[in-house]
Formats: C-alpha cells, structure tokens, sequence
C-alpha cells in the first residue's frame, strides 16, 4: 500500500510534493499526491498540463531510493514508463509505445505525460517526484493539442472509475520502482527498447532549427539517445531537450 494524499483542487501535484518535502511534513515513505484538478499543471519543457476536472489520473509519486547514484536516474524515467505501458496492455490496449524520454503513446498519439524531478544530495537521489497525467475517461481534447487520446476512446467506454484505475497503476509502479536496482539495468534497458517509438525505424526529427528524417539507433543507460540522419547515415547522440519527434499531421 502506498499512502495517497488526495485533493480536489490543486495548483500542481508536483509542486504540492515538493511544498510538503520541504516543509518536513511529508510522509517518510513512498507516497502519493492525487488531484481531481489542478490550477496550473506543468508538463516538460515548461508547458502547461490541462485536464478537465475528474476525468484523468494526476498524480505524483514520491519515491525515496533506498542507493541510487544520481548517474542512474534514467532508470526511474525508465521503470515509471514501463509501468504505465504494462497498465495500458492490461486494459487490452494494443500498440503502446514509450516516446523517449517517458511520454506513453498508443500509435501516434500520446495518452499520457509525466514530469520526473528528482532532489541529489552528495552522488545520491534523495527523492524522486514522479508526476505521471493518464488520459482516462477524457473523449474531447482542445484543438491546439496535436494528437491527444485516452483509454476512454482507445476502448471505447467512458466509465472507467478513477479510484480503481489508479490502485492499479500505482501497484504497477510500486513493483517496478521498488524493483529498481543497477543489478538489473540491463533487463530495464531491454524492455524499454523492446516497445520504444521510433527505434530502428525512420521518422521525422527536430533539433534546433533543423528538420530531418532520423533513425533511433540507441539509448544508453544515462537517458542518452542516438539518433541516425536516414540520408547522410551520420549519427549524432542527444540529451533531453536537444531532439524532438515531429508528429505528423493527425485525423481529428
Ligand atoms: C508532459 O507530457 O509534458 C508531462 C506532463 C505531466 C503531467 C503530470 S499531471 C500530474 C503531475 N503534476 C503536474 O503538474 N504535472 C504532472
């Protein structure tokens, strides 16, 4: 059981996390905060992250690492997205891919985001806030959203229960987290390859102002991503941030 802190309203899960981390309030074990709403939801790269009230999971898991060197923080990026990924086969969705780092995609389309901000003191993690948004019962998306989806429209209900939806995801994701360790990076590393978007296969990138078709050739365990140029067959290693999947038009 991982003790969840539930609000209606909030302005970030993650940031409610992180307020209770620094004023010494928060539990000393894993924990999670859970919102309905929030006021001003972050995603990555500074953007926003909207959900209408009650339709979708927001959360923040708050994971304290019993020895993990900062240089392995990947790892968490890793089993977070698998976790989800392992969810979403189990509601019976099919074609479910990791878009790197950790955004979850059914085909083209993304169903779920997450923000993982993680606290170093000396070589170590302190905590890790892991700040996960699935879209669950959501069916209509705002049009500057490029290529939304839900499991509500992946499955075709629209009646999923949130409370049960998420004892489930976060079982899932305790296991993983809890089974994190450097003795098992390898298996880490083959299961996030076995089901990454793009990987070994051409689509189109973004990296500064450049726009070029590219092959994901690999990732190293430090979040690393190589990516191959399919015309001048060169390739170039990015951090986070550095490359960007152009998704191509969707039909609405
Ligand atoms: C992204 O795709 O850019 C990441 C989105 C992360 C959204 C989740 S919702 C719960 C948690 N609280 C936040 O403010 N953000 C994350």
């Amino acid at each position: 059981m991982t003790n969840e802190i539930k609000y209606s309203i909030i302005d970030s899960t993650n940031d409610e996390a992180q307020r209770q981390l620094q004023n010494g309030i928060a539990p000393k074990e894993d924990f999670v905060i859970r919102a309905d709403f929030q006021t001003d939801g972050r995603g990555q790269r500074g953007n926003t992250w909207h959900s209408p009230n009650a339709m979708n999971l927001m959360f923040s898991l708050v994971h304290y690492p019993v020895k993990l060197e900062a240089r392995h923080q990947f790892m968490l990026s890793q089993a977070a997205a698998l976790s989800v990924a392992e969810y979403l086969a189990q509601k019976g969705v099919a074609d479910v891919s990791i878009k790197w780092p950790n955004d979850i995609y059914v085909g083209m389309k993304k169903i779920c985001g997450m923000l993982i901000e993680n606290a170093v003191s000396g070589h170590y993690i302190r905590y890790s806030i892991i700040g996960i948004g699935i879209n669950i019962n959501q069916t209509a998306f705002p049009d500057n959203l490029p290529n939304p989806t839900s499991l509500a429209i992946q499955t075709g209900r629209e009646d999923y229960d949130l409370d049960t939806e998420f004892a489930t995801i976060i079982e899932i994701l305790r296991q993983n987290i809890m089974g994190i360790s450097t003795a098992n990076a390898d298996i880490l590393m083959k299961r996030y390859k076995a089901i990454m978007l793009g990987l070994d296969r051409t689509l189109i990138y973004r990296s500064g102002g450049k726009v070029f078709k590219g092959i994901i050739r690999d990732v190293d365990k430090h979040g690393f991503l190589t990516v191959e140029d399919a015309e001048t067959h060169e390739a170039q290693q990015y951090a986070f941030n550095e490359v960007n999947l152009v998704i191509p038009e969707q039909k609405k």
